[in-house]
């Protein structure tokens, strides 16, 4: 087991890329937070399969747009557990709408989640690690942070550009006790993907060199490589996860 007895939380893990990794993580030994907003239930059936796999686990329902709920998270968490030994930044949302549509509130909302919550739960969750000496923090960006022409998703992709850059200047802080690197996924067959208009899906599907989306599987096997010990060298590190595309 790659991760016996470490403490995970994962934010977003309701769901999608989340969920999967949650139960990747308790596969390996970890005891998890599973972080949800509104999906109440099927935080819980997380939590219920975690422990059938033989791990533990807790949901806690928590705004990460919100300091306060993060501090209440966190304080749960040791209240409950004792220590972080992990934070995946994994909560995210998107409104794909014209660029020009956007409201400064749905700005704000995207960026509020996305970047400024990856910067408050990587500041309350590190001072903790810090007390143990250790820990390991991914970032889950998106390609659309690297290189990226929709215009429907600016706020979206300025938001994981900004989890980029964030993910860096947090390596140098960090180090040398805790390593903190991104995953950056590009399409992932997730609710996040479930509205787009099937046309599309075809054209983006054409792009990418193994011409079908990621399993949020896969991904939660990438994040699991860098908090793994098989990643003891790597921090500040952007791993692109898209299937190659053009
Ligand atoms: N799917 C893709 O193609 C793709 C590609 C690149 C990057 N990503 C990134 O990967 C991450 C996960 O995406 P996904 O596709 O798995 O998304 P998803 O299926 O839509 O799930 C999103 C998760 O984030 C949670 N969440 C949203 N807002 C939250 C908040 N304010 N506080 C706490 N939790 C919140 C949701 O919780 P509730 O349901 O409980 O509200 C849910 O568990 C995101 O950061 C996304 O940007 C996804």
């Amino acid at each position: 087991m790659k991760l016996k007895n470490k403490i995970a939380i994962i934010t977003g893990s309701s769901r999608g890329i989340g969920k999967s990794t949650a139960l990747l993580f308790a596969k390996e030994g970890a005891k998890v937070v599973v972080n949800y907003l509104s999906s109440e239930k099927e935080a819980f059936s997380v939590v219920d399969e975690i422990k059938k796999i033989g791990s533990e686990a807790i949901a806690i329902k928590c705004d990460i747009s919100k300091e306060n709920e993060i501090k209440k998270m966190i304080q749960k968490t040791i209240d409950t557990f004792g220590k972080i030994d992990i934070l995946v930044n994994n909560a995210g949302i998107v409104f794909d709408i014209p660029l020009f549509e956007k409201t400064v509130e749905q700005w704000k909302q995207t960026l509020d989640v996305n970047l400024i919550g990856t910067f408050l739960c990587s500041k309350y969750a590190s001072e903790q690690m810090l007390k143990n000496g250790s820990g390991k923090i991914i970032n889950i960006s998106s390609t659309n942070g690297i290189n990226s022409l929709s215009p429907e998703s600016a706020d979206y992709d300025a938001s994981k550009a900004g989890v980029i850059n964030l993910t860096k200047n947090l390596a140098k802080e960090l180090a040398p006790n805790i390593q903190v690197n991104s995953v950056a996924p590009g399409w992932v067959d997730t609710d996040m993907n479930k509205d787009l208009p099937k046309d599309f899906v075809e054209e983006e599907t054409a792009k990418i060199f193994l011409k079908r989306f990621a399993t949020p599987e896969e991904i939660a096997k990438s994040i699991l490589f860098l908090v793994s010990d098989d990643a003891s060298y790597i921090t500040g590190s952007i791993l692109k996860v898209d299937g190659g595309y053009d």
